[in-house]
């Protein structure tokens, strides 16, 4: 046999994706559900909507050409990975809630690492986009961990972890999903996990326009929309709730005062839902919020990161000033 293709063969069986699995407990939603719809305004965690229609949907949502912000940041990242790369220097880039790890194969390109972590509470996500990282960038090991990495004290002990530098990747503005308080304790729980000489590249969605940044949030074709009425389908499915998603309208707002937009179910008239053995009452007009996306000025995320024990090294935005990858160093 052809000795070449021996040595190929193996190369490429030295490079199978490691994977930990860390357990991590699943959520109670019924408890969860129970709280947001006592809660006043009523209002669920915004992670209740990624069942496997809900990611298919934002998928969707991410296509769309009202939502700019997926395109602006790949845009970003593949035009200015060199000089990301040259900025952060050498280590392992370590990416938060990988989901499909479709933002990072410029920056892998750039830094050419020795290896890439992954972290993520779905193993089955996990698993993908491990492998298609792997297979795209193989001189790179890609090490796949499942776990709530809101809650690790640590990353697990691995030899691909030891003696590197930590490079935190967080791209879609996922922060914007949390309200303040809980953005600055993740932001604090990265440093904590990246380490003293570590590092944060962090995509950020900016307040801009209101009738550009409501029609992000409320696009033509209607996937928004069933975005969030998606939310009442997995309610009614996976804890036996009786929602009428026809009785509901979707409703995207800006907030100029928190610097946000509110998702939120409109109850279309008086009616009550049946829901872990009890009964919900919505009056009519009533708002079910499905979630918020905070946008923070550069300024304004250099604050909130700055509480949080990061300070700005360096920062790539777009010509129209839209959105930014911030990239943070520990505060000494
Ligand atoms: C995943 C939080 C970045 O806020 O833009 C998009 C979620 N929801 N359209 C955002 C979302 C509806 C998205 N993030």
């Amino acid at each position: 046999m052809n000795t070449q293709f021996l040595e190929r063969q193996s190369s490429l069986e030295r490079q199978a994706v490691a994977l930990i699995d860390l357990h991590p407990v699943p959520a109670d939603l019924e408890r969860l559900a129970v709280e947001g719809l006592s809660r006043v305004p009523k209002q669920l965690p915004a992670w209740f909507l990624y069942d496997a229609e809900g990611s298919r949907l934002f998928d969707a949502i991410c296509r769309q050409p009202e939502y700019r912000l997926t395109a602006t940041e790949t845009a970003l990242l593949e035009q200015e990975a060199v000089a990301m790369a040259a900025a952060i220097g050498p280590g392992l880039p370590i990416e938060f809630g990988a989901g499909s790890a479709r933002k990072v194969s410029p920056l892998l390109e750039a830094l050419a690492p020795a290896a890439y972590v992954a972290l993520d509470i779905s193993s089955s996500h996990l698993t993908a986009a491990c492998g298609t990282l792997q297979a795209r960038h193989p001189a790179t090991a890609v090490l796949g961990i499942c776990c709530d990495y809101s809650q690790l004290q640590d990353l697990p002990a691995h030899p691909l972890l030891e003696g590197q530098r930590r490079i935190g990747f967080y791209p879609g503005s996922s922060l914007g999903n949390f309200e303040p308080p809980q953005a600055r304790a993740l932001l604090a729980q990265f440093a904590r996990l990246l380490g003293p000489d570590g590092c944060l590249l962090i995509g950020i969605d900016q307040p801009r326009a209101v009738a550009s940044l409501e029609a992000a949030y409320n696009d033509r074709a209607g996937y928004s929309a069933a975005f969030a009425s998606n939310l009442l389908v997995r309610l009614n499915r996976d804890l036996g709730g009786s929602f009428d998603p026809e009785a509901f309208s979707y409703r995207a707002r800006w907030q100029p005062d928190q610097c946000r937009i509110e998702m939120a179910l409109v109850s279309q008239g008086q009616q009550v839902v049946r829901l872990a053995s009890q009964d919900w009452t919505f009056a009519p007009a009533e708002a079910l919020i499905t979630e918020y996306s905070y946008k923070y000025t550069p300024e304004a995320f250099a604050a909130l990161a700055g509480s949080a024990g990061w300070r700005p090294r360096q920062r790539w935005s777009d010509p129209a000033g839209t959105f930014s990858l911030h990239l943070l160093e520990p505060q000494p």
